[in-house]
């Protein structure tokens, strides 16, 4: 069983690789003038380099597979930002906010940060961080930026209606908050379904944000089975299943949330083209979740040990304890792109929102 599933997830590796390759290679025009990228480890690019934190990918062996090397990103090579970048047509990533020229904003900006979530206080253990909602602020400073540039606040309102923005945040709410009681009051204030409820409310309103902010077409991804991570498995063991059911479980309650908020944002708010990406979906029928530990030797807070030698054939799931192999981000940002059915992306995939109306 876990063997046809590996030999399917290759299939579409090599199907997923040769498409992006392809559509680098032809990319001519971006199908939309400008990307905005929000969130976690999972898209964050450099930001976090400069910040007193741990929580920082910019040393060897992370970006192995990538032409810069190691430049924060938490991956052997590109993130899922950077390849849903490819697949609109952008000749080239979407600078860090920390380092972002003004003659570089117009076509985008890339506000992530590891360890930052929905809750400023989410990651603390690990340093500093760019919390979702300070990324939001750093935005509207873009934004404000960016009219003054173009000179015409018309002409910027209309402009900024017409890019993409992702998010992608929420898993170190659990992971360096909830799961952490030790650092954080979470568990003892709320229940995980009340933390699920609290979370999705917060969430909503920094959306809301963004909608003011100009944005209309706006993927949002729910979270990954957590608890199929190998370092969330170190530490709290499986009894015997694949996975930590329980942290699955919770995470679920905010997935389960998530998905009628952006249901919800699309009815209330004009002209808005909210979309829930479902990773949970993405990853599973794959196998990549079924697949055994992180391809580099890792830290105990799940990081790659510096300079450490990492696996030769990085075709498992996650290249550390946490983050996911290219191989496994060029899976997740295809399906976004394209859903291979609306359990992928629902109401739209990302290719359905470039168009415009
Ligand atoms: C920012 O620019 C500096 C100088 O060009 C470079 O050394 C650094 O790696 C860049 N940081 C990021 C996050 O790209
Ligand atoms: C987190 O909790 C552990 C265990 O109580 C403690 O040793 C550690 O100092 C705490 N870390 C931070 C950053 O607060
Ligand atoms: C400002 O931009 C709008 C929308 O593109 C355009 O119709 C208008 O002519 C512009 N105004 C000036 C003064 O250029
Ligand atoms: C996401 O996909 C999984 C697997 O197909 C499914 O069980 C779950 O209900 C979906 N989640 C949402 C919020 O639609």
């Amino acid at each position: 069983m876990t063997r046809a599933f590996s030999l399917l997830f290759l299939v579409l590796i090599v199907v997923a690789l040769t498409q992006v390759q392809t559509l680098a290679l032809v990319a001519g025009k971006p199908q939309v003038p400008c990307y905005f990228i929000f969130g976690d480890a999972l898209v964050d690019n450099g930001n976090n380099n400069a910040l007193a934190t741990v929580s920082k990918a910019n040393y060897k062996p992370y970006g192995i597979d990538f032409p810069q090397g190691a430049t924060g990103r938490f991956t052997n090579g590109r993130t899922i930002a950077d390849i849903i970048g490819q697949l609109l047509g952008f000749p080239k990533f979407i600078p860090p906010y920390a380092n972002v020229t003004d003659q570089e904003i117009n076509t985008g900006v890339n506000y992530g940060s590891a360890s930052s979530g929905i809750r400023d206080e989410t990651g603390r253990n690990l340093g500093d961080r760019v919390s979702l909602s300070k990324q939001i602020r750093n935005h509207e400073s873009i934004i404000s930026r960016l009219s003054l540039l173009q000179g015409n606040k018309t002409f910027t309102d209309e402009y900024v209606k017409k890019c993409i923005y992702i998010s992608i945040i929420g898993s170190d709410d659990y992971i360096n908050n909830y799961l952490m009681p030790s650092n954080y009051s979470t568990s003892k204030t709320y229940t995980v379904d009340q933390y699920a409820t609290v979370l999705v409310q917060q969430y909503s309103q920094q959306l809301t944000s963004l909608y003011k902010l100009g944005a209309r077409k706006i993927a949002v991804f729910g979270l990954a089975p957590l608890g199929c991570t190998p370092t969330e498995i170190a530490r709290f063991g499986t009894n015997g299943k694949l996975c930590v059911d329980k942290i699955n479980d919770a995470v679920k309650l905010f997935n389960d949330r998530l998905k009628p908020l952006v249901v919800e944002l699309n009815n209330d708010l004009p002209d808005a083209r909210f979309t829930f990406i479902n990773l949970t979906n993405i990853l599973s029928p794959g196998g990549i979740t079924l697949t055994t530990g992180p391809c580099c030797p890792v830290r105990e807070d799940g990081q790659c040990i510096q300079n450490s030698i990492p696996c030769l054939i990085r075709v498992s799931a996650f290249y550390d304890g946490f983050h996911p192999t290219e191989i496994s981000n060029i899976v997740i940002a295809e399906r976004s792109y394209n859903a291979l059915s609306p359990m992928d992306a629902s109401p739209y995939d990302i290719s359905c929102l470039t168009t415009s109306g």
